[in-house]
């Protein structure tokens, strides 16, 4: 099943294999992306992953949260970012754009010294405490994510996906432990979705109503079951009823994934080493599929060929999403297909973060 063709967002697919948005780290300092990036993307293509997600990139430059990240917050970036498209489309992969605002875990600099977010709660991770957007700056964020998607769309991507996870701008509104706002932008499960529906209205608007609009989203903050900030955060109902929400506002499929900085350790986690342990968000992905129509990508330390199978015939998802084990082996996809590979080798220790460019720095015997 993982090997068969599938229409996703009006794309067809070579198969169900999804690399994850993964930072590279091989952008310039100002965001501009370099042909490093290209060449990766490009040999991921040659190798049949059959949708490809860039890395992060940000959308305003206040929205910046890690080094040598990737933008799209002028038009500069066209250029580069369509040769890049050019590069992958030789082949038979799709590519999508990542689009994020980091929020309340943007990196503060001298120009953006406090970062913003729906509401001042202190980032227990960072001990930084960001600063209440106005309702000007949110509109504000609206117009850069819709200008960045038409960018994306004029440099060949495929489509965009909105970065709705990990604690983010997107996941700061979404989640109720750091929106507490009392205006339209907070409350209810509704008004704590608005900006990303008001994002996903604009840009089919503007970038036309085909333009496929994905989004990655949050199943849980992570925070320890039954502590007091898991009890403030988000729960699985209110996750449905928004996914559902993203559904009626036009987005064509949602990859679930979890977890914020301040819960630690919860989204990219380390020591993979059975397949019990592999598919880490797989009941949310089920619960999620429950509640819409749309196709479902599940991420999250997946490891064997035979527990992906078993994830797409037992319905937890439609598509297999995968940001490490592509790291290691861009192969991957191949080795599985031609009988080579059962497993991925990645040992999920993530040395895989290099400030040089993302890179398998794991010591294989
Ligand atoms: C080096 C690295 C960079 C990442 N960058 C992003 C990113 O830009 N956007 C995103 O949504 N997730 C990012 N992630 C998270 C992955 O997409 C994925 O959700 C997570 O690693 C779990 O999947 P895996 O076990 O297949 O690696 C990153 C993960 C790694 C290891």
């Amino acid at each position: 099943m993982i090997f068969d063709p599938i229409t996703v967002c009006n794309l067809d697919l070579q198969n169900r294999f999804v690399r994850s948005a993964t930072h590279e780290f091989m952008a310039e300092k100002d965001g501009k992306p370099t042909s490093r990036l290209g060449d990766l993307y490009e040999e991921l293509a040659k190798k049949e992953v059959g949708l490809i997600i860039t890395g992060y990139s940000y959308v305003l430059p206040g929205g910046q949260s890690d080094i040598y990240q990737q933008g799209i917050y002028e038009d500069r970036f066209i250029e580069p970012y369509t040769k890049i498209t050019e590069g992958v489309h030789r082949y038979r992969s799709k590519i999508v754009l990542q689009m994020v605002h980091g929020g309340r875990q943007a990196t503060a600099s001298d120009e953006y010294p406090v970062p913003m977010a729906p509401s001042e709660i202190k980032d227990g991770h960072s001990a930084v405490v960001p600063r209440e957007m106005t309702e000007q700056e949110i509109l504000e964020v609206i117009e850069a994510f819709t200008k960045a998607a038409i960018r994306a769309k004029k440099a060949g991507f495929d489509g965009v996906q909105l970065h709705c996870a990990h604690g983010f701008l997107l996941s700061n509104f979404i989640s109720p432990y750091t929106n507490r706002r009392t205006d339209l932008w907070g409350g209810s499960v509704e008004n704590r979705a608005r900006l990303v529906t008001e994002i996903v209205r604009r840009i089919k608007e503007q970038a036309g109503a085909d333009f496929p609009i994905l989004v990655k989203m949050n199943a849980t903050d992570g925070f320890r079951p039954s502590s007091q900030k898991a009890e403030m955060g988000i729960n699985i109902l209110q996750v449905m009823e928004t996914a559902k929400i993203l559904e009626r506002a036009g987005v064509c499929a949602i990859e679930v994934s979890g977890g914020i900085s301040e819960a630690g350790g919860v989204t990219i986690r380390t020591a993979i080493n059975s397949p019990a342990k592999e598919a880490y968000f797989r009941e949310y992905s089920k619960a999620i599929k429950k509640a819409v129509n749309i196709p479902v990508i599940l991420v999250g330390g997946i490891r064997s060929l035979s527990v992906m199978e078993h994830l797409l015939e037992e319905g937890f998802a439609d598509l297999i999403s995968m940001s490490r084990s592509f790291i290691c082996e861009p192969d991957l996809v191949l080795k599985l297909k031609s009988g080579e590979a059962k497993k991925a080798r990645c040992v999920s220790c993530n040395l895989c973060f290099d400030l040089e460019g993302v890179r398998c720095n794991f010591e294989f015997k």
